[in-house]
């Protein structure tokens, strides 16, 4: 098993093991003293891994309860936030108890703010089954929901008690979901890993399953690495929105609706790419095609530049955007909206 000890405010270890799912129970009653656990999933990941969870928990001498939601981003709202919070009221969850987000982000981070919020705070387990969730999602302690102003706009910094990687749940993924992953994944190599780059270029989506453990684990690494630098998202964090500025005005130009944020995130790395170091703009494009990634999009750069001063990480006039200029390293820049437009446009 390989272990990421991450040393936040509140620290916690990543598990990194196929199979471990199976064994979660025994994991999980290594890090609480209580024996309740409230596991919340969404109805496909309920289908595939519940049972399993939900047996090892039992073995385990915990006490179960399940909650289920609608699978997708458009459940991740309050109104489901809501039947959480009456959920675990109803079960009798406590202060010492044990909330388990088992399944993608959407599960992580509606879950991760039940628990920065119930009774002012619970402890949380995740146990992420998708690439995003396990690479991203589940480490670091942003939690949110979205609200009718835009995604992830309501949520705190919680920091989960444990986190449990079975890259073995990424083989039931469809072939779309783990692409989406991998985008982040080739993220994580241009922004701080050369290596973990030329292994990406040496795999594809047929045959990276061989090394996805080891993908995994690099990427928590890095995540801990800048996390630790800054938990509070505000400076050196910023870098592993790389590509994100772009890809969330592209998403929200597609209305979020079949366009993945791994396909966004993918378009806007190329293209930011194309504008500040063109020299390395076909070697990622040939990377991110061999994961079925695209590397721009049908929609023209002034329909997109509205969108972009929608982003989080504008700020009184001006926009941070990341830029690398070479493969493994990346750099925070900060320009006037008026001058991240007129690059971008012409
Ligand atoms: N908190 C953070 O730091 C952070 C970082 C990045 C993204 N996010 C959030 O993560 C969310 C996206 O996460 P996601 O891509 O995991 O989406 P998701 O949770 O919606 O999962 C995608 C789909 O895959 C299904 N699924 C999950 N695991 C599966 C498995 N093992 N086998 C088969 N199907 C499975 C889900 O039911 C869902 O339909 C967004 O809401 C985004 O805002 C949060």
């Amino acid at each position: 098993m390989k272990k990421v000890s991450v040393k936040t405010s509140s620290p916690y270890e990543v598990l990194i093991e196929r199979g471990s799912i199976k064994k979660c129970g025994e994991l999980i009653a290594g890090i609480t003293k209580s024996r309740k656990v409230a596991v919340i999933t969404d109805n496909i990941v309920n289908e595939i891994y519940s049972k399993t969870v939900i047996n090892s928990l039992e073995e385990n001498g915990f006490e179960c309860a399940l909650f289920c939601f609608e699978n997708g981003e458009q459940s991740k709202n309050l109104s489901v936030l809501g039947e959480i919070f009456d959920f675990l009221c109803d079960f009798g969850i406590t202060r010492s108890d044990v909330l388990v987000a088992l399944g993608g982000g959407v599960v992580g981070d509606i879950t991760g703010l039940a628990s920065a919020t119930y009774l002012r705070g619970v402890d949380f387990v995740q146990i992420p089954t998708t690439l995003l969730a396990q690479v991203d999602s589940s480490v670091g302690g942003k939690t949110a929901i979205d609200i009718a102003g835009g995604k992830n706009l309501v949520g705190a910094f919680k920091q989960p008690a444990l986190v449990i990687c079975d890259s073995d749940t990424l083989k039931t993924l469809t072939p779309e979901n783990l692409s989406c992953g991998m985008a982040e994944v080739i993220k994580y190599g241009m922004i701080r890993d050369s290596e973990l780059f030329e292994k990406l270029e040496n795999h594809t989506l047929e045959n990276i399953d061989e090394i996805m453990d080891e993908i995994v684990y690099t990427c928590i690494d890095i995540k801990r690495d800048v996390v630790e630098n800054d938990e509070f998202d505000r400076g050196e964090r910023m870098i592993l929105n790389f590509g994100h500025t772009l890809g969330h005005a592209i998403e929200g130009w597609h209305n979020y609706t079949g366009y993945t944020h791994g396909m966004g995130v993918s378009a806007g790395m190329c293209l930011i790419t194309d504008k500040f170091a063109p020299e390395l703009s076909e070697r990622l494009k040939k990377c991110v095609t061999a994961y079925n990634l695209p590397t721009g999009t049908e929609a023209s750069m002034s329909e997109l530049l509205p969108y972009c001063s929608k982003d989080k990480k504008r700020e009184y006039g001006s926009i941070n955007y990341i830029v690398c200029q070479t493969v493994g390293k990346a750099e925070i820049r900060k320009s006037a909206v008026s001058e991240f437009e007129r690059i971008m446009g012409e």
